[in-house]
C-alpha cells in the first residue's frame, strides 16, 4: 500500500531540525512578547528569547505547569487579541478551575492537518466513514477528531459517547471502515454488540484510533481479537493542542510519531527536570512550534515515556504512554499503575477486561484491592483461580501484595470515556 505522505513528513532529518529551530525562536519570540506569565518567569531566569539558538539551548528555559494555567484562567495565557480566538476548548481536571485553552483560525487549521496526517498513518484514506465517539463539547477529542477526518476527506458519523445502543445501531447500519474511541469505551461497546446479538468481528470497522487514556498491549490484543480490526494509538493534550499531538502507524505498530515539525518534545527527570536522552524513561514536555492563540514553553504533560528513533516516518516516536505521576499509587515503598495491573488482568483466563483499582487506608498503610469482573459463565474455582493468579503475578511481577476481588459479570462501571481506573477511599 503506497502512503501519499504530506510536505512535512517527507522533510529530511537537517531540514526538520532546521524548521523546529526557526519555529521554537518565533514561539520563544510571541510567548515573551504577549503573554505575561512568559514574560515574568523569562525575566526571572535572566533569559530572552533569542539566548535560544539551538534545540538543545531551549532546556535553559523554565518549565510550565498545569497550575501555571488554572493561575491564569480563564484567558491569561492567550497570546493573542480576543477577537482573533475561533474557538475555546477546556478540560475539566479533577480539582477546582478547568484548564481553558483557545484557537485561532490558523490554529484550527493546524489541528486539523495533524489530525488528518495521524489518520492516515492509522491507515484512514479520503472516502472512508469515520464514527466520531469521542465525546464533542470542552473535550477536545470529539471535535478535533471530526476536523481532522474532514480534512482528510472522510465522511464523519459525529456520534460522540454514550447512548451505546445507538451507538451499535449506527455502525451496523452506516458501516464506517473507522472508529474513533477510548479504548475503555470500545469494551462497553463490545459488550452492548454482544447483548444486541450482533457479531462484532463481522461489522465494517477496520481500524480503530484509540486514545485519551492509558492503554496496553495486552487491550490491543483484546479489542483486534475481538473485533477483528488493527487497533492504534492516538495521543495528545488539550494544553498542547487535543488528539494529533502523536500517532502510531498502522503498518508497524511501534509506539506513536510526535508531530516535531508542530509539537516539540523532551523527556524530562520527574523528580529533577534534567533532559534525559532518547531511549531513557521520564516525563513528556512539550514545546509548541506554530500555535498562535496559546503557545505553550515547555509544558509538563506528567505523562511518563521515552523517545525512539523514528521508524515509519522520519519524526521521532514515543512509547505507549506507561501512565501518568499522578496515577502512580505508591505501596509501601513500591510504585505501581493501573497499566501494570491492566497487563495481568488482561492476561489472566476467567476474567473480563474490565477492573477497578480500590484504594483503602488500614491504619498508616494503603492498601489496594483490584476488582476484576468474572467472564460469563466462569464457575467459581475458575473465578477463585483467576483471583490467585492476578494476586500472585502482582506480587512476582510488581513486588506487592493486594487484595484481588473477582465480581460478577457486569457488576463494575463501565467507561462512557475517559475510564477513572483508581477509586480513591482513603480518608484524607
Ligand atoms: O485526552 C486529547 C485526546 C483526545 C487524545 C482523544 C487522544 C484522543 P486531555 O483531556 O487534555 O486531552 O487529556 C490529556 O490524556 O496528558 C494523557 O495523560 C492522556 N492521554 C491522551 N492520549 C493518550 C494515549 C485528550 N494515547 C491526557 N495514551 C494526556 C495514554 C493518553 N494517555
Amino acid at each position: 500500500m503506497t502512503v501519499s505522505l504530506d510536505a512535512g513528513e517527507q522533510l529530511g532529518h537537517d531540514e526538520l531540525e532546521a524548521l523546529q529551530l526557526t519555529r521554537l525562536r518565533a514561539t520563544l519570540r510571541h510567548a515573551y512578547e504577549n503573554v505575561a506569565f512568559y514574560r515574568e518567569s523569562f525575566d526571572a531566569a535572566g533569559l530572552r528569547p533569542d539566548d535560544c539558538r539551538s534545540l538543545a539551548d531551549l532546556a535553559l528555559f523554565p518549565f510550565t505547569a498545569k497550575s501555571d494555567l488554572r493561575d491564569n484562567y480563564p484567558f491569561g495565557m492567550f497570546a493573542v487579541d480576543h477577537a482573533d480566538v475561533r474557538r475555546v476548548h477546556a478540560s475539566s481536571g479533577t480539582t477546582g478551575r478547568p484548564t481553558v485553552v483557545g484557537y485561532t483560525r490558523g490554529d484550527l487549521d493546524t489541528w486539523a492537518d495533524v489530525v488528518a496526517r495521524s489518520i492516515r498513518a492509522a491507515g484512514g484514506r479520503p472516502g472512508h466513514k469515520v464514527h466520531v465517539a469521542y465525546g464533542y463539547g470542552l473535550f477536545t477529542g470529539g471535535l478535533g477528531a471530526h476536523y481532522g477526518a474532514e480534512r482528510l476527506g472522510c465522511t464523519v458519523i459525529p456520534a460522540s459517547g454514550g447512548m451505546t445502543g445507538r451507538q451499535v445501531q449506527l455502525i451496523t447500519d452506516f458501516r464506517p471502515e473507522i472508529i474513533m474511541v477510548t479504548p475503555s469505551y470500545m469494551l462497553t461497546l463490545l459488550d452492548e454488540f454482544e447483548r444486541q446479538g450482533v457479531d462484532p468481528r463481522a461489522t465494517s470497522l477496520k481500524v480503530g484510533i484509540f486514545g485519551a487514556e492509558p492503554w496496553t498491549e495486552e487491550m490491543r490484543r483484546e479489542i483486534e481479537e475481538r473485533f477483528a480490526i488493527d487497533a492504534v494509538d492516538i495521543y495528545g493534550l488539550s494544553e498542547v493542542m487535543g488528539p494529533g499531538v502523536a500517532q502510531e502507524c498502522v503498518e508497524t505498530k511501534d509506539g506513536l510519531h510526535i508531530w516535531e515539525d508542530h509539537f516539540y518534545p523532551e523527556v524530562v527527570d520527574p523528580f529533577t527536570g534534567e533532559v534525559l536522552p532518547d531511549g531513557e524513561e521520564g516525563e513528556l514536555v512539550f514545546t509548541s512550534l506554530t500555535k498562535e492563540a496559546m503557545p505553550v514553553i515547555r509544558y509538563r504533560t506528567r505523562d511518563l515515556t521515552r523517545l525512539l528513533p523514528g521508524t515509519a516516518r522520519v519524526f521521532r516516536r514515543m512509547e505507549k504512554v506507561t501512565g501518568r505521576t499522578d496515577d502512580m499509587v505508591i505501596l509501601r515503598g513500591v510504585n505501581l499503575f493501573p497499566t501494570q495491573i491492566e497487563e495481568i488482568v488482561l492476561r489472566t483466563a476467567g476474567v473480563a477486561p474490565h477492573f477497578q483499582l480500590r484504594l483503602t487506608r488500614e491504619g498508616r498503610m494503603d492498601a489496594l484491592t483490584v476488582r476484576a469482573e468474572a467472564r460469563t459463565g466462569a464457575t467459581a474455582e475458575q473465578r477463585a483461580d483467576a483471583a490467585r493468579a492476578i494476586a500472585t503475578a502482582v506480587k512476582d511481577g510488581i513486588g506487592v501484595s493486594v487484595a484481588v476481588e473477582v465480581v460478577d459479570p457486569e457488576t463494575l462501571e463501565r467507561s462512557v470515556g475517559k475510564i477513572k481506573r483508581i477509586v480513591d477511599l482513603r480518608t484524607p
